[in-house]
């Protein structure tokens, strides 16, 4: 389903790059950005991301109309792009125990590490940029040490190189499946999110505009909102935020 294709060994921001081509107007979309190494990655919330050779970065940038997607459907869009990645990711894992897992908004964990981030841009309307960061043969231990024991790579966690051409293959046929799931109104791309969900169960703390919550998580709701039940109060559906602690 991907009308166009850039693969460079090296880009400052593969989502920059498919940002600017939107901004530009002058490629067919959708179109998918590849960059061996990336020297100014970005990740949520303005920050960087930083990732070592071997790993598969990659940003589409697509018209979500064209999927049937209106723009209240971007959050639950954001998770089908994590659940799109979790499955893309299970063949190559051998061990049931690293099921990959979706931390609410679009991080993919295997076990208690991170092995995927995701960022959603909307640069104009009817336009989004679907950029992934998968840790595929990088190596952990090679990223700064206050992350070494946060993250794990693909080939980490199954104890061998995994072919990142596959990886990528199986991430965007698995991408391009559950966004028209989503944009056909079915259920089942959330339904099985909510099945790979990491912190259902879990106490856990959403910051939101400078506002912490603090809650049990019940999962997602239909929008991609995250549930949480406060010990005060109703289930509350939150569509945005960052999770900043969790019970392990
Ligand atoms: C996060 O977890 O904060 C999201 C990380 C997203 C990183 C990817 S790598 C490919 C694309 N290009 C970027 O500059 N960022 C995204």
């Amino acid at each position: 389903w991907v009308a166009a294709c850039e693969w460079r060994e090296e880009l400052g921001s593969t989502s920059d790059y498919a940002l600017d081509a939107v901004r530009a107007n002058d490629t067919p979309l959708p179109l998918l950005v590849v960059a061996d190494r990336q020297t100014a990655g970005r990740g949520r919330a303005g920050r960087s991301w930083l990732a070592g050779d071997g790993a598969l970065t990659f940003s589409v940038a697509l018209a979500p109309s064209r999927f049937g997607l209106s723009a209240d459907k971007l959050p639950a869009a954001s998770l089908a792009t994590a659940l799109a990645v979790c499955e893309a990711l299970e063949p190559h894992l051998a061990a049931p125990a690293l099921k990959p897992r979706i931390k609410w908004p679009n991080d993919v964990y295997l076990g208690d590490r991170k092995a995927c981030g995701v960022l959603l841009e909307a640069p104009a309307a009817d336009r989004l940029v679907i950029g992934v960061g998968l840790n595929a043969n990088n190596r952990s231990d090679a990223a700064p040490p206050e992350l070494r024991d946060a993250c794990l790579s693909v080939a980490e966690a199954a104890g061998r190189e995994v072919d990142t051409a596959t990886l990528l293959v199986g991430v965007l046929a698995a991408l391009g499946q559950r966004l028209r799931q989503l944009g056909a109104d079915s259920s089942e791309p959330i339904d099985e999110a909510n099945r790979r969900s990491l912190l259902t169960g879990r106490r856990v703390t959403v910051e939101h505009g400078g506002e912490r919550v603090e809650g049990l998580c019940h999962g997602f709701a239909e929008d991609g909102a995250l549930r949480l039940e406060s010990p005060d109060g109703p289930i509350r559906a939150m569509l945005s935020g960052t999770v900043v602690a969790w019970d392990a």
